[in-house]
Order: structure tokens, then sequence, then C-alpha cells
């Protein structure tokens, strides 16, 4: 069985890709600090504990496993926190990143899957984003996701490194069997807050600006289900191992949703009311976020299969109603 390391495999999206991965036939070797992650949520391979900045633990697990390819989730992802210390942003999702690649490139590993974001093309009113579009990112964890593009497409030229880049839009929902889901500590993402909030685990949820050009005033996002993200990454992983060379995808489903939307939907799939109160704008927040492309279906041959708000919602309420991993 070949070897995937997968850096960030104890957090949320890497757990449930490590999942997909051994679904797949390979082994998922999870690279994570867990200093976002839980140790409880790696399920599907063997654990090596260490950071991205840490050359020598990096140099022994390539050792040890000799992946086949690298699947690197490992990030600090919260827009909000990435403009109050961007400098944490820059060292650890940039530093690391290159620490990582150095490393891979020196083990003779030269996969990349790579997890990017929609947060690189920045507030683009009423434009298309698709992977042609102009990446002009405005918050701290964009920008430096876009500088990890900028490197693997370098030593794709100096060292022969093969990517697949994928920039997501907001993923949510849960592993439908329930073993594995979403939990960050603190929690700042969308739905989760809005599970908490309807079940009274926190106050009431604060819509972050209302005053925007929108039809309700609110932002709007493009959401896309956590399993049919991973799905991607096999397909992206294959195209790899195919040889078919360095490609960046969008992942999203091209339907934007505004946070009313999200909550009115939330409202409905668990049949409670939504408590919330109107704020301020969070820095940092665009406007818009919709993919505008279909290049991974048409290439790829990626088909979304859970990618409905009633899908995230109902996978996300079931697993949040399970109770989450031990602290
Ligand atoms: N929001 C609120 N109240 C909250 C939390 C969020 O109104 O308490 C709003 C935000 O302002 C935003 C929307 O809900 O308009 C979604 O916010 P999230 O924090 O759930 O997600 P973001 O769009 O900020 O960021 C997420 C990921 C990033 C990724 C980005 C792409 O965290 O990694 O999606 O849009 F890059």
């Amino acid at each position: 069985m070949d070897n995937i390391l997968v850096t960030g495999g104890a957090g949320y999206i890497g757990s449930h890709a490590c999942k997909a991965l051994r679904a797949a036939g390979f082994n998922p070797v999870t690279y994570d600090n867990l200093v976002t992650g839980w140790e409880d949520a790696v399920k599907f391979g063997p654990f090596e504990r260490g950071d991205l900045l840490d050359r020598a633990r990096l140099n022994e697990v390539f050792a040890a496993y000799r992946p086949v390819a690298v699947m690197h989730f490992a990030a600090l992802s919260q827009v909000g926190e990435s403009m109050q210390a961007p400098g944490k942003y820059w060292l650890n999702n940039a530093g690391g990143s290159l620490t990582l690649i150095e490393a891979a490139a020196a083990a003779g590993c030269q996969r990349f899957v790579f997890s990017s974001t929609c947060a690189t093309y920045g507030d683009q009113d009423n434009v298309v984003l698709d992977e042609q579009s102009v990446q002009l990112p405005i918050n701290a964890y964009g920008a430096s996701k876009r500088a990890i593009e900028d490197m693997l497409s370098d030593f794709g030229a100096s060292h022969g490194i093969e990517s697949v880049i994928f920039r997501y839009f907001n993923v949510a929902g849960a592993d439908p069997e329930g073993e594995i889901g979403e939990f960050h500590q603190p929690e700042t993402h969308l739905i989760p807050l809005i599970l908490d909030a309807i079940d009274g685990k926190r106050a009431a949820l604060t819509i972050f600006g209302t005053d925007y050009d929108t039809p309700d005033g609110t932002c709007i996002r493009d959401y896309v289900h956590v399993c049919d993200l991973v799905d991607a990454h096999i397909l992206g992983l294959n195209w790899l191992v195919d040889g078919k060379g360095s490609r960046a995808f969008n992942l999203g489903t091209g339907a934007g949703f505004s946070v009313r939307e999200v909550m009115e939907r939330a409202a409905m799939v668990t049949g409670k009311p939504v408590p919330c109160s109107e704020g301020p704008r969070r820095a940092g927040d665009c406007t818009k976020l919709v993919s505008g492309s279909k290049r991974a279906e048409d290439e790829l041959g990626w088909r979304p299969k859970r990618s409905t708000l009633e899908h995230m919602v109902a996978d996300a309420w079931r697993w949040h109603q399970s109770g989450h991993y031990a602290k």
C-alpha cells in the first residue's frame, strides 16, 4: 500500500481525507502538531506528531515512510485571526510550507496535493472566480496561501515538484457515518456556530455585517461538503500519479448563499430557530466568494454528491449532537 503523508491529518478536512485515502487503498500517514487538530481524529493510518517548521522531524518521517505524495492541509485558517496576527500566518503557513516542500524535495517526494483557498482571489465584486482570475487576497490568510502556491510553482521549475492545487470555497458538513467531523477550538465557522446557538451551547450567533452590497446585506459564500471535497483530493492524487502535471482547481459548487440564507436553512433542517444578533463587519471578509468554474468537473471528473445546504447542515447537526473529540 502506498504511503501518503497527510499534514494536518488530525484536523477537520485532513481527517476526512485520511478516511477517503484509506478507502481508496492508500495508507495515510498523519503529520500534525495537534495545535488545532485532535489525536482522536487520527483513525485511518499511523500518526506522527510533528511541526511543519521542524525540518529534522520531517526528514525522519520522510525517511521512515517514503511517501509517494504529500497531501498538505496543515495550516492556520481563520481569516479574522490572520488580520490580528499576520506574523503567525506567515511563519506557520508560508514558513512551515517552505520547510515541508524543501524536506519533500530532498527526500525525492515530488507530488503535492495542496489545500489552497478562494481567499487567494480576494474581493472581486461581480467577477466570476475561475482559476484564471487574478489572485488579490485581502487578508493575511489568503496571502500566505497564495505564497505557498508560488513556492510550489518555483519548486516545480527547480526540483520537478508537481502539484495539484485546490482552492476551496467554504467547507462544511461531516462524515455521514459519524466517525469524524468538524471541531475547532475556538470555533469561528458559520455553520458550527449556528448549530451551537441553536442548541444553546453558546449565546446567539452574531451576524458579521448587514450592510454588504448583497440582496439581504450579508456576505455570500459557496459551501461545499467536506466529503465531496476530499473525493476531489483522491482524483487529484491520481491525476499526479498518472503524470498529468501541475494544475489548479477551484472546489465549489457555483451556488452562493448569504449568511441569512444559511441560518434559515439550518432552522429548517433542525426544526429550531437560530438565536441571532446583528454586529459590525469582520475585518478581512470578502462580500461574495462563489466559484465560477467547472474545471474540476470537466478535467478531474469530480461530481459533488452531498453539497446541498440541507445535506451539509444535516450531517453537521448529526455530528454536533453525537459529542466531540476528547480534549
Ligand atoms: N459569519 C458570521 N458570524 C459568525 C461567523 C461567521 O456572520 O459568527 C459570517 C462571516 O462573516 C462570513 C460567513 O459567515 O461572511 C462565513 O464565515 P466563516 O468564518 O465560516 O468562513 P470564511 O468565509 O471566513 O472562511 C472560510 C475558511 C477559510 C476559507 C474561506 C473561503 O475559514 O479557510 O472560508 O471563503 F479560505
